[in-house]
């Protein structure tokens, strides 16, 4: 192969949910900034602005909050089904098994045409995949979950079936931030999974079940957890430098939530989380794992290599801190990646239905003109 492969420099797609220039650390979702979004926006709004194009007036936000809230309960079967997975189970195991189920009780789930009601899948994916994520944060707890409310937004919801008591206000907005700062991401890993499976005809639900496989992986949104443990390996300030010295000088291991693919300079997400994580440190006490992750940040930024290869922490680096400091079980990371993502994923999804096959060629780098060997002869 000519180049490092990985699809680097392929372009599959025109798309306006969003445009990412990586040499400046800008991203904008259909026009905005994401900086202007992470200040004022809902992420219902968000998802409004992803599938129309546009920003909702008061009628048309509220509408998409109540209609999102009303659809987020899930079957008691599959409520019952979380219930009869091992506890270890990881938390993007059980989402990934729980939404490939939920499709057996959508009655649209086999509507494999028409956008309309690929729009009210979507919603409705938004509302359930909101409920099986703080299900099983206590499901593997060995505690009941609460049922969602129809009067609350997506973050809200979560924060109140995570809880089980009235949603904590400051909680509450830094969900809404990180859930605005993570819905869509031009062509990444998981949404370009998401369009090829849609680009064979398939229905969502297996779309956004390919994605949350895509998802899982540490190279992609399993570096939020990845990212925490590695902090908490650390365990301490002073711990920095030497464990930089031991595992990444000697290039054991990488450092996650630092490098991205697009970002060759600031990740603009990694500069508002981390204003959110430090502001989330100082009122919650627990300023260890802030400090943590700016030394380590610091210390690879002060070095060649990292600047050399244009490496900056990206979205997953400080969402880790803010996750951690909302008091969200490490292995929910990456499912609160999810739970933000569905949003990206659907826009995408629908957009490509109705679109060609998705269908690369590989470069054949095997033997030819083999001779065929019956078995007892081998
Ligand atoms: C995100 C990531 C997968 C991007 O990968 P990529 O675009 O394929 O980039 P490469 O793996 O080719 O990395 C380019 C160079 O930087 C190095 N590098 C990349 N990320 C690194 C990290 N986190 N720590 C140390 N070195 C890193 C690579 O070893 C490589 O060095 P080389 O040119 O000497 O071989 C990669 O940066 C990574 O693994 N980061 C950690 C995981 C993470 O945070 N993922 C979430 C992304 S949002």
């Amino acid at each position: 192969m000519a180049d490092k492969g990985g699809l680097e420099e392929a372009v599959v797609a025109d798309i306006s949910t969003s445009y990412i220039d990586g040499s400046i650390g800008k991203l904008i979702y259909h026009g905005y900034a994401i900086e202007d979004l992470a200040e004022n926006a809902t992420f219902e709004e968000v998802l409004f602005l992803l599938f129309k194009d546009r920003l909702p007036n008061r009628a048309e936000y509220e509408a998409l909050r109540s209609a999102i809230a009303r659809d987020a309960a899930i079957p008691d079967e599959v409520i019952a089904m979380l219930k009869s997975l091992p506890r270890e189970t990881s938390g993007m195991a059980a989402l990934r098994t729980a939404v490939s189920m939920l499709s057996a009780f959508d009655s649209d789930a086999e509507n494999l045409t028409d956008k309309e009601a690929a729009k009210a899948k979507a919603i409705r994916l938004t509302g359930q995949i909101t409920t099986v994520c703080a299900a099983w944060m206590r499901i593997a707890k060995g505690e009941e979950p609460t049922p969602p409310r129809a009067d609350l937004s997506v973050a809200e919801n979560f924060v109140y079936m995570m809880s089980g008591g009235e949603p904590d206000e400051t909680a509450c907005a830094a969900l809404n931030v990180y859930l605005v700062l993570l819905a869509e991401h031009g062509m990444n890993a998981s949404t370009f999974t998401a369009r090829v499976v849609t680009a064979t005809g398939s229905d969502m639900h297996s779309a956004i079940v390919a994605g949350i496989g895509a998802l899982k992986g540490p190279s992609h949104g399993g570096a939020n957890s990845a990212a925490m443990k590695m902090f908490l390996e650390i365990g301490d300030v002073e711990n920095v430098v030497p464990w930089f010295e031991k595992y990444i000088r000697t290039g054991e291991r990488r450092i996650m939530g630092i490098g991205h693919r697009v970002y060759k300079s600031n990740d603009p997400r990694a500069g508002i989380l981390r204003r959110h994580a430090e502001a989330l440190a100082e009122s919650s006490g627990k300023r260890k794992w802030y400090d943590i992750a700016v030394k380590l940040a610091e210390t690879a930024r002060a070095d060649d290599y990292f600047v050399q290869r244009n490496l900056y922490p990206n979205v997953d680096y400080y969402s880790a801190i803010v996750l951690y400091t909302l008091d969200l079980d490490i292995d929910m990371f990456t499912p609160l990646f999810a739970m933000a993502r569905i949003a990206g994923w659907s826009a995408h999804v629908i957009a490509q239905m109705g679109g060609r096959l998705i269908r690369p060629k590989a470069n054949y780098v095997g033997p030819f003109d083999c001779n065929w060997t019956p078995i007892d002869d081998r």
